[in-house]
C-alpha cells in the first residue's frame, strides 16, 4: 500500500520533496508492455477516428446528442466489447452506420476514444467494474478516504460522478501517476491561525477573503485570510502511483467510470 496517508502528509510539505518529485517525474517511462492499448495503436485509432466519425461526431466527439465519446460518455455502450459491437454493427436504426474496419482501425479507433482524444496518450484498459467494486471496497482501501454517494470518508474528493466528469486516461493517471493528474482545488493545505491553531486538510474553495476546507478530522471550515499566519499549498498528490497491479487498475478504472451521479 503505497498511498500514504494524512498524518504523514506534513512531512510531505518541503520544498525539496516537491523538487525531487518533480525532477523524477520528467524521466520516468510509461511501462505499457502489458496494456491492451498501446500509444501506437491510439495514434492509428486518431486517423480512422478524423477520416470516419469526425463528420458524425464533430472532432471534439461531442455534436451528437447524448453521446459525449472524448469524455467516454455514450448511450448505451459501457464495456469495450459494447463499442466494438456499435461500431461495427451500427445503431439507432442505421443513422450510426455500420463500420467495416480492420481488427487494428477497430482496436486503435476504440483506444483513441478511451484515451479522451489525446493522440500521444499513454495506453489505456478497462477492466471487469464488478471486479474494481471489490477492490475498491477491499484491498484498494479507497473509502478510507474517498465518499461514493454517501458512503465512506470525506478527506479526499466525493468519487460519485467522476466517471462523468474525468477521461479513462486522467482516471488511470490519477492512479498510475497522480501528479500529471492533480487538480488545482484538490490540493492540500496546511494553515496556521493567528491563536496558533495549525488546520491540515483539503481546499474546496478560496476567494480573496478566506479560504474553505476539509479539515482532518473531516469538519468542514471556512478559515479568514486575515486571521492566518502561515498559508502553505502544497503541489504533492495524497497519491502515490498505485502498488495495485494493472488488471486491478484496469478495474478499478472500469468501475469508476460506471460512477455518473444520481441518474
Ligand atoms: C453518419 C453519422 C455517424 C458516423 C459517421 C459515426 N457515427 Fe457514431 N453515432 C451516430 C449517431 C446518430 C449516434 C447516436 C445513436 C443513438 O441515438 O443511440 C452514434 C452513437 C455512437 C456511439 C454511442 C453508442 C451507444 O449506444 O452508446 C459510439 C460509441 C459511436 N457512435 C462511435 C462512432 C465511431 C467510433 C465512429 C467512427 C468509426 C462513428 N461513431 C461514426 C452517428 C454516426
Ligand atoms: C489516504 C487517502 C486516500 C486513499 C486511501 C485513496 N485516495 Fe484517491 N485521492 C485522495 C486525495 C487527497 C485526492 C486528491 C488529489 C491528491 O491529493 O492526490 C485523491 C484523488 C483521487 C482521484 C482523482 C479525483 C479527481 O477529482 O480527479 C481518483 C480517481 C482517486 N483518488 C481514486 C482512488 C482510488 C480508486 C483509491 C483506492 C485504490 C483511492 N483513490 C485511495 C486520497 C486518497
Amino acid at each position: 500500500m503505497t498511498i500514504t496517508t494524512f498524518s504523514r502528509f506534513g512531512r510531505r510539505l518541503s520544498l525539496s520533496a516537491f523538487c525531487s518529485l518533480f525532477l523524477s517525474l520528467s524521466a520516468q517511462a510509461q511501462d505499457t508492455s502489458d496494456h491492451q492499448y498501446t500509444s501506437a495503436s491510439i495514434q492509428a485509432g486518431s486517423r480512422v477516428y478524423v477520416q470516419q466519425c469526425a463528420l458524425c461526431h464533430g472532432p471534439q466527439g461531442d455534436t451528437i446528442d447524448g453521446v459525449n465519446l472524448r469524455r467516454g460518455q455514450f448511450r448505451t455502450a459501457t464495456s469495450d466489447e459494447d463499442l466494438a459491437r456499435i461500431i461495427s454493427g451500427g445503431a439507432a436504426g442505421g443513422r450510426m452506420p455500420a463500420f467495416n474496419l480492420r481488427p487494428e482501425e477497430l482496436n486503435g479507433v476504440i483506444a483513441y476514444i478511451r484515451a479522451g482524444f489525446d493522440p500521444e496518450g499513454v495506453a489505456i484498459r478497462i477492466g471487469d467494474p464488478a471486479r474494481g467494486k471489490a477492490i475498491y471496497d477491499g484491498k484498494g482501501e479507497c473509502s478510507e478516504c474517498h465518499r461514493i454517494n454517501g458512503v465512506g470518508h470525506r478527506t479526499a474528493p466525493d468519487l460519485s460522478d467522476i466517471g462523468l466528469i474525468r477521461t479513462p486516461a486522467i482516471l488511470q493517471a490519477s492512479l498510475t501517476n497522480p501528479s500529471s493528474t492533480l487538480q488545482p482545488i484538490n490540493r492540500q493545505v496546511r494553515l496556521v491561525t493567528r491563536t496558533e491553531e495549525v488546520v491540515m486538510g483539503r481546499r474546496l474553495n478560496e476567494d480573496t477573503y478566506s479560504v474553505q476546507l476539509i479539515d482532518s478530522n473531516e469538519q468542514l471550515r471556512s478559515l479568514r485570510k486575515s486571521d492566518l499566519v502561515s498559508y502553505e499549498l502544497s503541489s504533492v498528490p495524497v497519491h502515490q502511483p498505485t502498488s495495485l497491479n494493472s488488471d486491478e487498475v484496469a478495474d478499478l478504472v472500469g468501475y469508476l467510470l460506471t460512477l455518473r451521479g444520481l441518474e
